[in-house]
């Protein structure tokens, strides 16, 4: 699985967004140590605070079906009339949510600026700009299970 080929899963998983009320849709491909992938989108709420973001629903998709080794996560993001994303990274409480299964130091977070996102079926690799990052990286001094003697 190439960060390219997650990606394109992360953008397909933005398609499914159910956003009425923010008009920003993201996509999460959550990648496993076993190779499988879990996609995500973000899914709204009449209530605003019920909203669930890509990452999560793509995190609870895979502990809820028996998954808890994660290598890589693949994000995009933005609003829903855009042919262009710019990069979208994971809000604080996906971060959070990233901490309890991800190793920092080695589980990666793989964000694209795509173009042409209005025809997922032309995408290719000159479409997207990929920035990678480290878990540790994006949630310095991170709490987690190791500060409750898990893991
Ligand atoms: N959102 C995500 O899905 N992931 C993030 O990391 C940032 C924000 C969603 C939540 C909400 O549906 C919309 O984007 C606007 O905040």
């Amino acid at each position: 699985m190439t960060d390219f080929e997650l990606v394109k899963m992360a953008l397909e998983a933005r398609e499914m967004a159910y956003t009425p009320y923010s008009h920003h849709k993201v996509g999460a491909a959550l990648l496993c140590t076993d190779g499988t992938v879990f996609k995500g989108c973000n899914v709204e709420n009449a209530g605003y605070t019920p909203t669930n973001c890509a990452e999560r629903t793509a995190v609870f998709k895979a502990v809820s079906e028996g998954y808890r080794e994660f290598t890589a996560i693949a994000v995009v993001g933005g609003m829903d009339n855009l042919k262009d994303l710019p990069f979208c990274a994971p809000c604080g409480v996906c971060r959070q949510v990233l901490n309890e299964f991800g190793d920092p130091d080695t589980f990666r977070i793989i964000l694209a600026e795509a173009k042409n996102v209005d025809d997922l079926s032309k995408i290719t690799e000159a479409d997207v700009n990929i920035m990678c990052k480290t878990l540790k990286e994006i949630l310095p001094l991170g709490f987690g299970p190791k500060n409750l003697d898990i893991k």
